[in-house]
Parts: structure tokens; C-alpha cells; sequence
């Protein structure tokens, strides 16, 4: 059992792709949303751009780098010694080995040094929950839509821990369309804040582009062809293509991913009769997907809530959150020990 019954000083550790991130955050016992003290993130983009994409091994390297002086810089800012913290969470999983076994390590070395519990987070539940650490925090049940870089889910969330999924993508994640075809236009990694201000300059009904699964019965997405669409009309353009036709088709690719993300969204909402959505992940920041998704929820009466920027893409806060709201209703699953595990590929139900 934790050390102390009020308040609960809860730290995360979040490494499992290529950002490094931690943070503290503060919670009573019962359920009160628990409170963002300090957080810090080191984001590897830079290191990564030059090969085109996150290079694993550099990844796991850099995080090592990383953690010690960010996680010294967070207590410093919240004024709290190491002994202050009650329970350590680390991201267990989704994401690439090398760089989860960093936070892990870390994260259960100091939980055995301070004889704290450790509790392994899913990287998913720390994206949806991350709402909670807004001005505007949701209340439960939602449909929750979730667009990271590897997955696109719509899900209905009960509670912590009760995550029911109504769809997902068959193929391409979000961010993935967004990446790829970033990458065919010619933008950097990550692709999809480049290929955002790109589209910025152009018109998007220009290049006529798939929307797959649109009008489909079902919630699932599929948005592989998008990829292979952009590229066959930049093979058409061949080398007459102009910064003005990249800009129109970046402009055309964000749509059509916006369209299908909204129209499916509001119909969950319409299959589950809920009116409240949570959107997370790092697509999330999409300021195209935020404008037509707020003007669609209020056509409809529905409540729309968003992690703040800063946290829409990966961090340590959503980590120390999930585990602090998982305590929070005793279904933190805290462990005690040298012993540690990650796990690359976990789904979120078969992790509630
Ligand atoms: O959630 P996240 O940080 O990492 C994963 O857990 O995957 O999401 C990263 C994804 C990348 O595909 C990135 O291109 C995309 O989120 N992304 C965006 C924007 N910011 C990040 N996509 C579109 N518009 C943005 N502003
Ligand atoms: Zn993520």
C-alpha cells in the first residue's frame, strides 16, 4: 500500500518511443482529478530527422542520456525531494523494447531504492486520460477518439480501467496518413505538424482525394489508400509538380483524414447515445481536426474536450496521471521489487 493516505505524490516516466518524459502529479484519495506539478520532456526529433524517421537503438540511447537530469530538473521545480514520492509509474507498453526497458529500468530501481510501489502504465490510457489534466477536464462515460501515431481507435470509455472499442483502423493509423505521405511531399519527420503548415497554403478541394470507409456501416478506418492516392497523382504531376500543387495536395490529405476522424466520431456518438467526446493523441493537436470537430459537436450538442498542446503528443504527465486516477480507484495493480517487465505490443483492453 502507499506510504501515506493525503496526498499522493505520483511520478511517471514515459520513454517508449522518441520523446523522453516525466513529470509529478499530486492526488487525494477518492476521486478529485489529480493536480499537474512539474513536468519536463525532451523530445528526440532533431536526432531522428536526419534518417527520416525514429532510429530505435539511438532512441533507447538518447532516453538513458535523458532521464536523470530531467527527472532531477522536475523535483526541483515542484520543491520535493526524491523520499516525497509515494508511487512511481513508468510506461510497460506499446512501443519500441529498447527504449520502454530505460523508463522501466529506471522507474522500478527507484521504486525498490525508495521502497515505493511501481505501477506499469499503458501508453494508450495515458493519451485518453490526458484531457483530465486540462482546464475543462471531462467527466465519464465519453467516446473517446484516439489518434496517435500507431493507432486510431474510437472507444467508449466507462471509466478508468472500462474501455469498450467500437472501432479502429484496419490498416494506416492517423498519424501514420499523416507521416507517409508527409514523406512523399517531401516534409520532415514527424510529418504531420510539417504537412499541417504546408496545407496552411493550400485549397483542399484541388486533388480529389479517398476518404476510405466514409459511409461504411461500421467504425472502423482504413487510410492506406490515402498514402498510395497521393503519390499516384504526384507520379501524374512527374516533375512539373510546383510547390503550389504540394501545398494543395497537403492540403487535400489533411481533409480527407479530418472528414472520416469526424464523421465516424460523431457517429459513435450517435451508435453509444453519449454526448461527451475526448479526443487524444497526438493527432489531437490537429488544428483543422480541432475547428471542424468543435463546429460539428456543437451542430450536435455535444460536449468536445482536448489535452492541452503541450500534451497532446507523448509526455510523462499522462503517465504519473493514469496511474494516479488507476489508485486513485485501487485498480493501480501497484508491484513491489527488483523484478520488471515491458510490453512492446499490449492492447488497451487486454491491459484493463
Ligand atoms: O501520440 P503521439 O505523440 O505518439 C504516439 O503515441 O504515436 O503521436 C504522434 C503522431 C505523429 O504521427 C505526428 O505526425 C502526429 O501525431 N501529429 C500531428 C500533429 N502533431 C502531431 N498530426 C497532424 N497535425 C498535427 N498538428
Ligand atoms: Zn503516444
Amino acid at each position: 500500500m502507499p506510504r501515506t493516505l493525503s496526498p499522493m505524490n505520483v511520478l511517471g516516466v514515459e520513454s517508449s518511443c522518441d520523446e523522453t518524459g516525466v513529470a509529478l502529479v499530486q492526488c487525494e484519495p477518492g476521486v478529485g482529478v489529480p493536480r499537474l506539478l512539474a513536468h519536463a520532456l525532451h523530445s528526440q526529433v532533431d536526432m531522428h530527422e536526419a534518417y527520416g524517421g525514429v532510429v530505435p537503438e539511438l532512441a533507447s540511447r538518447d532516453h538513458i542520456r535523458r532521464v536523470v537530469p530531467l527527472t532531477r530538473k522536475i523535483f526541483a521545480e515542484a520543491g520535493l525531494a526524491l523520499a516525497d514520492v509515494d508511487l512511481v509509474a513508468y510506461t510497460r507498453g506499446p512501443g519500441l523494447a529498447g527504449a520502454l526497458l530505460v523508463g522501466a529500468g529506471v522507474a522500478c530501481a527507484l521504486g525498490a531504492a525508495l521502497d515505493r510501489p511501481v505501477v506499469g502504465v499503458h501508453h494508450l490510457e495515458g493519451h485518453l486520460l490526458s484531457p483530465f489534466l486540462g482546464a475543462d477536464p471531462p467527466e465519464f462515460p465519453f467516446v473517446a477518439l484516439l489518434v496517435s501515431g500507431g493507432h486510431t481507435q474510437l472507444m467508449r470509455v466507462h471509466d478508468v480501467g472500462r474501455y469498450e472499442l467500437l472501432g479502429e483502423t484496419i490498416d494506416d493509423a492517423a498519424g501514420e496518413a499523416f507521416d507517409k505521405s508527409a514523406k512523399l511531399l517531401g516534409l520532415g519527420y514527424p510529418g504531420g505538424p510539417a504537412l499541417a503548415r504546408l496545407a496552411e497554403f493550400g485549397d483542399p478541394s484541388v486533388f480529389d482525394l479517398p476518404r476510405p470507409l466514409l459511409h461504411a456501416a461500421n467504425l472502423d478506418f482504413s487510410f492506406a489508400g490515402l498514402k498510395t492516392a497521393v503519390r499516384t497523382r504526384l507520379q501524374g504531376l512527374g516533375t512539373r509538380v510546383c510547390e503550389q500543387d504540394r501545398a494543395h495536395l497537403a492540403a487535400g490529405t489533411q481533409q480527407a483524414i479530418v472528414d472520416v476522424l469526424v464523421r465516424k466520431s460523431v457517429n459513435a456518438l450517435k451508435a453509444t447515445g453519449l454526448r461527451r467526446l475526448v479526443v487524444a493523441g497526438g493527432v489531437g493537436a490537429n488544428a483543422r481536426l480541432r475547428e471542424q470537430l468543435d463546429a460539428e459537436c456543437a451542430r450536435q450538442h455535444v460536449r468536445v474536450h482536448y489535452p492541452e498542446l503541450g500534451l497532446c503528443t507523448d509526455n510523462g504527465a499522462m503517465i504519473a496521471l493514469a496511474a494516479a486516477m488507476r489508485w486513485q480507484r485501487g485498480r493501480a495493480a501497484e508491484r513491489r521489487g527488483l523484478a520488471f517487465d515491458v510490453m512492446p505490443r499490449w492492447s488497451l483492453q487486454a491491459a484493463a
